[in-house]
């Protein structure tokens, strides 16, 4: 390969873009991954890595280290030390952000089901959110930490309690999709680049609610096969969790979904309305918070589009998911409420 063809594909990767991303929680398993991810996005400019203190590894360390690769993204590390609440610290890691990504919190262990981890991660994304509240209330807060199915919800009645737009709070739930569009391909034999399977409803259990009869390729499937998918994709993160025996759950696909979400958000930014399923307020079904197909535009979400038509097992599906996702927001309701 000759010298300028190579510079011409690092400048498509690593082009200078306007937009100031910050990684909360970007020393952990999944924040690494994904500040790579968001170093490489042609629309970031400048990239804020914050962590605590006792981190595995001190947020200016992966800063110094992704400050030497090719890209003209200006990356800064914050160390929070534990205790110190967000609001009162990080003025400089988040003025000026259009998105704010948040893996900060717990992953599971074997035997854990998301919602053991509601009480830690809740408290440690409202500190964060209070932040955002104070230093960017016009970013998009794409919340990745679980369950995210009660903690979108608590974050978002908070800002709509603190007069700002709970459309802003943007539950991350793009790799359900990433894995229902691979387990496809894996089994047609076709390029996961051309399946796109919408996946609905939320992030846990038979709240996953992948609507294959919308792709093409999946819609021509036998019924056995769409069940065994279906079940698949709900259990995909338990699937890794138990793969990694203690040690974490998903963190590479998980950064990958996540700087999908991101790059979707920042192209709508900077004036490309993009679509990409996320977990947000919602009218379109009668729960109150729903993950479905969402229109990012210039200020973040635009519009939350219709779920769309479903085949009879997917209604029987929707069904289901409705009553445990219902369960799992008004746990998220009740502590927005009871939140000081
Ligand atoms: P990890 O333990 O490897 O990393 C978490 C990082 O957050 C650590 O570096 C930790 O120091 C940091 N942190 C904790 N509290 C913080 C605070 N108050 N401020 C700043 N940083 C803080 O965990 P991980 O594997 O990266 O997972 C993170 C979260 O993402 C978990 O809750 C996990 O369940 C969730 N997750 C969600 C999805 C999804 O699809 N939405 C997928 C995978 C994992
Ligand atoms: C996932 O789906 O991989 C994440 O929600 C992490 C988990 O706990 O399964």
């Amino acid at each position: 390969m000759g010298a300028s063809c190579s510079a011409g594909i690092r400048k498509a990767i690593m082009g200078g873009g306007s937009h100031k991303v910050c990684v909360c929680g970007g020393a952990g398993g999944i924040g690494q991954p994904l500040c790579l991810l968001m170093a490489m996005d042609p629309n970031v400019r400048e990239l804020s890595i914050v962590d605590l203190n006792v981190a595995m590894v001190p947020p200016d360390g992966v800063a110094k280290d992704l400050g030497h690769i090719e890209s003209k993204v200006k990356v800064t590390g914050y160390v929070m030390e534990v205790g110190t609440a967000p609001k009162d610290s990080l003025e400089d890691c988040l003025s000026g952000c259009s998105l704010v990504l948040v893996p900060a919190g717990m992953p599971r262990k074997p035997g854990m089901t998301r919602d053991d981890l509601f009480k830690v991660n809740c408290d440690i994304a409202k500190g964060m959110v209070e932040a955002c509240a104070k230093f960017c209330p016009q970013a998009v807060v794409a919340l990745i930490v679980n369950p995210v199915n009660s903690i979108v919800p608590a974050m978002a009645e908070l800002y709509s309690k603190a007069g700002l737009d709970p459309w802003k709070i943007v539950g991350v739930t793009s790799l359900d999709s990433v894995r229902a569009n691979k387990f496809v391909a894996d089994l047609t034999g076709c390029h996961p680049s051309n399946i796109e399977v919408p996946v609905i409803g939320g992030h846990a259990g038979v709240t996953i609610l992948p609507v294959f009869s919308q792709d093409p390729t999946s819609a021509c499937l036998a019924p056995s096969k769409i069940e065994e998918l279906d079940k698949r994709t709900q259990d995909a993160g338990t699937e890794v969790v138990h793969a990694k025996n203690g040690k974490g759950s998903a963190t590479l696909s998980m950064a990958y979904a996540g700087a999908r979400l991101g790059r979707a958000v920042l192209a709508g930014m900077s004036g490309r309305p993009t679509v990409e399923c996320a977990y947000v307020k919602s009218d379109v079904t009668d729960l109150p918070y729903f993950a479905s197909q969402v229109l990012f535009g210039k200020g973040g979400v635009s519009r939350v589009l219709p779920i769309g038509q479903l085949n009879d097992y997917e209604k029987r599906r929707l069904n289901e998911a409705t009553v445990q996702l219902k369960t799992e927001i008004n746990t998220g309701l009740r502590y927005a409420k009871d939140a000081k």
